[in-house]
């Protein structure tokens, strides 16, 4: 059974825009549409690991800031010709909440399906750039 955990509200994202949580499996990038819908994806691009909360949404896909690439906000894919695909995560809004589940990681990989890192019942949404900054002083 699927572990929903919180990670923040709608209005913690810009309409077009995304945030970050980290998790044990990785940064996840989270989106909101100009419809006010949720999704979210590893915040790696298929193509060369890109970061792909730095892009900009249009519609149901992701423009990779790196090389262009589009990606599907749902399934994760490249759009054709390219091909390629990041894993999507399980994103789910209530009544103006966020909560993500994880999916399973591949067996004999890490710990149990769906779990967020070691914080149980709720992860911050950081901004981007607030994650590239901290990178870029060695933390
Ligand atoms: S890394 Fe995303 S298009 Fe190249």
């Amino acid at each position: 059974m699927p572990e929903w955990i919180k990670v923040g509200t709608l209005s913690d994202i810009p309409r077009l825009g995304a945030r970050t949580v980290d998790t044990h499996q990785g940064q996840v990038a989270v989106f909101r549409t100009n419809e006010d819908e949720v999704f979210a994806l590893f915040n790696k691009c298929p193509h060369k690991g890109g970061p792909l909360s730095e892009g900009i949404v249009s519609g149901k896909v992701v423009v990779c800031p790196l090389h262009n690439w589009t990606i599907d906000l749902v399934s994760g894919e490249a759009t054709a010709p390219d091909e390629g695909c990041t894993r999507p995560v399980a994103a789910r809004l209530v009544e103006g909440e966020i909560y993500l589940s994880l999916p399973p990681l591949p067996e004999g990989e890490g710990r149990g399906e769906g779990e967020l890192s070691g914080h149980r019942n709720h992860l911050p949404l950081t901004r981007p750039s607030a994650t590239l900054s901290l990178k870029g002083e060695g933390i």
